[in-house]
C-alpha cells in the first residue's frame, strides 16, 4: 500500500506534492510527509494521520520552499503509524531522503549490519535501511549508488530519492510496486498511480521492474541495472481530471456507484461489433480453447467475489468446468494446475500481492492467465498472456463497485465469446443474451432508482447488530459481496449464507428483529429460497427481499421489498448488488463513518 509522488521543476514543489498525495490518500492514510530542498538543503515534515494534518503543519506547503520534493501517504506495515515512522526518511548526514511503497523482506539483516557499521535509526519501518544504505554506497555518482542499493534489496519497491548533492534531482526505482513518471513542460514528476499526475499532465512513462529513473525538470532518462538508458515509449492518459474528483458527490464511492451505467457500457461497447462480443486482446484460437479442460478464477476481496458470481455464466455457456479460489490460498495450496488449465486473474488495481503471487505460481505451473484488470500498466496487466482491460476509469473509495460490475460483466462477455468460439451454443441463445448485454446499462440505471427507497431502509437496519445476508446459487454470489460491502464501510457484523446452509449453524444466530437479506432473483430456484424465509421469519427475523414485482409468494412473506428490473439470472448478478451497494452506502452514512476511508483499509493491498 502507500502512495509515494516526486515533483521537480521551476515552481514551488511542496503544494503540487500535497495535491498529487491527496489523490493517492485512497492507497493508504494513517501517516504521511514530505521532504523538499532548497539551495542543497533537505527539510522534512511528517504527520500521523491525515494528509490534511501535513496541509495545515506546512500552511499548505507554503511554508517548505524548494522545487525539489518527495512525499508519501502510508498504510503502516512495519512500525505503528506514528510521526517517527512516516515516510521520508532521512540519512545520518541529513543527504539523502527517501520514500518508498512495497516491503524490503530481508530488513532484518540489513539493519543488523548497517547498525554494526554505526548508523543509527529513527524508525522501526523496513524502510530506513535503504536510506543508510545510499549513504554508505555514496562516492558522488547517484546512478551507480541507486544500483548497488536495490542489489542488497530484497522484496517490492517503488523508491523515490532526492540527494542534497544533485540539485534539481529527483530519483525513482521499480520492482514490484506500481511507478508512473508524468512529463510536464519543465517539470516532470513520479507518482504510484496516475490520478496524482492527471491536473498536470496526461503524457507519461509506465515503468517496468528493474527501472530506474533520474528526472530533473527538462530532462527523463530511464535506465537499468548495468547504469544504460533505456527507450520507454510514453502514453496518453485518456481520461480528464474530472474523472479522480468527486463532482459534487459526498462521497467517491456514491460517485461510482453512479457511475456504474457509464462504466459497463464503456467495458461492453468496445468490444461489441455487429452483434457480436470479439475481444481483440485475446489471441486465443478455438483449438487451443477446446484443449482446456478446466478454468480456474483466482483473486482478492470484491474481485474474487466477481468471480464467484461470474463464474456460473462462464461454466454454463462454455461447458468448461470453473473453479474459484483465493488467490491467497492458491499461492500456497500447490494447485493441480497444468498447461490445460485456463487461468482468469481478477484485480481491480493490478497490484494486490497474493493475486500477482497466485498468477506467478500458475504461470510456472504451464498455465495461461488471462487478466481482467482495470488499472493500465499494472502489474497483473503486464504478467499475464492476455489481458481484458474493464476500462471503469479511476476507482478512488476504498470499497470497489464499478470495479465489482466492469468485472463481473468481462466474465459475462468471455463467456458468450468462448462459448461461440467452441461451437457450444446456438444462435438464437446467442442472440438472446447478446441482447441481455446491451441491456446491462440500462437495467443497472434501474436499480440504480431505488436509491431513495433504499435510503429509507438504511434508517431502518443502521442500528443493527448483526445482518445476514442469504441466497442461492448466483443469488448467494451476490450475497458475498453485499455482506462484504457493508462490513468494509460500515463496520456491522455482516455475514453471506448459502440459503440452504442457514439451518446448519447460522439459524441460531436469528433473533427477533434480525435483519435477513434475502435475494431471490434467481426464478430456478426462488421457491428454496422462500423456505428459507420462512425459517427465518418463524424466529423473528425481519426480510428484506430482493426479487420481482410477481413473485407473489415473497412478497406476503418479506417484511420489505426491492423490485429488480426483469432479467435473466444468467447476467443477474450485475444489477443485484446495486441495491447492496446503496444499503451499505447508507447505512455507513447514518453511522457517521468514514465511507470513502474506512479503518484500518486500504484499496491497493501489495502486501501479503
Ligand atoms: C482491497 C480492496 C477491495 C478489493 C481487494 C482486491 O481489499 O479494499 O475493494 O476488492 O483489495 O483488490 P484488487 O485491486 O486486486 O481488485
Amino acid at each position: 500500500m502507500c502512495g509515494i509522488v516526486g515533483f521537480t521543476g521551476l515552481r514551488h514543489a511542496a503544494p503540487v506534492l500535497l495535491d498529487g498525495l491527496k489523490k493517492l490518500e485512497y492507497r493508504g492514510y494513517d501517516s504521511a510527509g514530505l521532504a523538499v530542498m532548497n539551495d542543497g538543503v533537505l527539510s522534512v515534515k511528517k504527520v500521523s494521520g491525515r494528509i490534511a494534518n501535513l496541509c495545515e503543519i506546512t500552511k499548505d506547503g507554503n511554508t517548505m520552499p524548494g522545487e525539489v520534493g518527495i512525499g508519501h501517504t502510508r498504510w503502516a506495515t512495519h512500525g505503528a503509524p506514528t510521526e517517527e515512522n512516516a515516510h521520508p526518511h532521512l540519512s545520518n548526514d541529513g543527504k539523502f531522503a527517501i520514500v518508498h511503497n512495497g516491503i524490503i523482506e530481508n530488513y532484518i539483516k540489513l539493519r543488523e549490519e548497517l547498525t554494526e557499521r554505526g548508523y543509527h535509526f529513527d524508525s522501526e519501518t523496513d524502510t530506513e535501511v535503504i536510506v543508510h544504505l545510499l549513504e554508505m554506497y555514496y562516492k558522488g555518482d547517484m546512478r551507480k549508488t541507486l544500483i548497488k542499493v536495490v542489489n542488497r534489496l530484497k522484496g517490492s519497491y517503488a523508491l523515490g530519492v532526492i540527494c542534497a548533492d544533485e540539485p534539481g534531482k529527483i530519483f525513482a526505482a521499480r520492482e514490484a510496486s506500481p511507478l508512473i513518471i508524468g512529463l510536464g513542460l519543465d517539470e516532470n514528476y513520479f507518482a504510484s498511480d496516475v490520478t496524482a499526475l492527471v491536473s498536470n499532465t496526461r503524457n507519461v512513462i509506465y515503468m517496468d521492474d528493474g527501472d530506474f529513473a533520474e528526472l530533473t525538470s527538462d530532462s527523463v532518462v530511464i535506465f537499468d541495472g548495468t547504469a544504460r538508458p533505456v527507450e520507454k515509449k510514453s502514453s496518453r492518459i485518456n481520461w480528464d481530471v474530472q474523472a479522480a474528483e468527486k463532482g459534487g458527490f459526498d462521497h467517491f464511492m456514491l460517485k461510482e456507484i453512479m457511475e456504474q451505467p457509464a462504466a459497463v457500457k464503456a467495458t461492453t461497447a468496445p468490444r461489441i461489433r455487429k452483434g457480436r462480443i470479439d475481444f481483440e486482446e485475446i489471441d486465443i484460437s478455438a483449438a487451443e480453447l477446446a484443449g482446456i479442460r478446466k478454468i480456474v478464477i483466482t483473486a482478492c476481496g470484491s474481485a474474487y467475489y466477481a468471480g464467484c458470481a461470474g463464474r456460473y455464466a462462464l461454466e454454463k455457456l462454455t461447458g468448461i468446468p470453473v473453479e474459484t479460489e483465493l488467490a491467497s490460498e492458491l499461492r500456497y495450496s500447490d494447485p493441480l494446475i497444468d498447461e490445460h488449465t485456463l487461468v482468469i486473474v481478477i484485480s481491480q488495481s493490478g497490484e494486490t500481492a497474493d493475486t500477482i503471487a497466485a498468477m506467478k505460481e500458475c504461470r510456472a505451473k504451464g498455465a495461461k492467465v488471462l487478466a481482467i484488470v482495470n488499472v493500465v500498466g499494472s502489474t497483473v496487466a503486464k504478467l499475464a498472456d492476455y489481458t481484458v482491460y474493464t476500462w471503469a476509469g479511476p476507482e478512488i473509495a476504498v470499497a470497489t463497485t464499478k470495479g465489482y460490475t466492469t468485472q463481473v460483466t468481462v466474465l459475462y462477455m468471455l463467456s458468450m465469446f468462448f462459448a461461440e468460439k467452441l461451437g457450444r451454443i446456438s444462435g438464437k441463445e446467442y442472440d438472446r443474451l447478446m441482447v441481455m448485454i446491451t441491456r446491462l446499462p440500462r437495467h443497472i440505471q434501474q436499480a440504480i432508482d431505488m436509491n431513495p427507497r433504499v435510503t429509507e431502509l438504511a434508517k431502518k437496519y443502521h442500528k443493527s447488530k448483526a445482518l445476514f445476508f442469504i441466497g442461492r446459487n448466483t443469488d448467494y454470489a451476490v450475497a458475498l459481496e453485499g455482506a462484504l460491502k457493508m462490513k468494509e464501510i460500515s463496520y456491522l457484523h455482516a455475514e453471506a449464507y448459502a440459503a440452504g446452509e442457514l439451518k446448519h449453524g447460522t439459524i441460531a444466530l436469528i433473533e427477533e428483529h434480525t435483519p435477513v437479506i434475502a435475494l431471490c432473483c434467481n426464478r430456478k430456484i426462488m421457491e428454496k429460497t422462500l423456505s428459507n424465509i420462512v425459517e427465518v421469519k418463524a424466529r423473528g427475523a425481519e426480510v428484506l427481499a430482493l426479487t420481482f414485482r410477481d413473485n407473489q409468494k415473497i412478497l406476503s412473506e418479506a417484511d420489505d421489498l426491492l423490485f429488480m428490473p426483469k432479467v435473466d439470472e444468467i447476467f443477474s448478478a450485475v444489477i443485484e448488488i446495486l441495491p447492496l451497494q446503496l444499503l451499505a452506502y447508507h447505512v455507513a452514512k447514518e453511522n457517521g463513518c468514514d465511507i470513502d476511508k474506512p479503518k484500518n483499509l486500504a484499496k491497493s493491498v501489495t502486501v501479503e
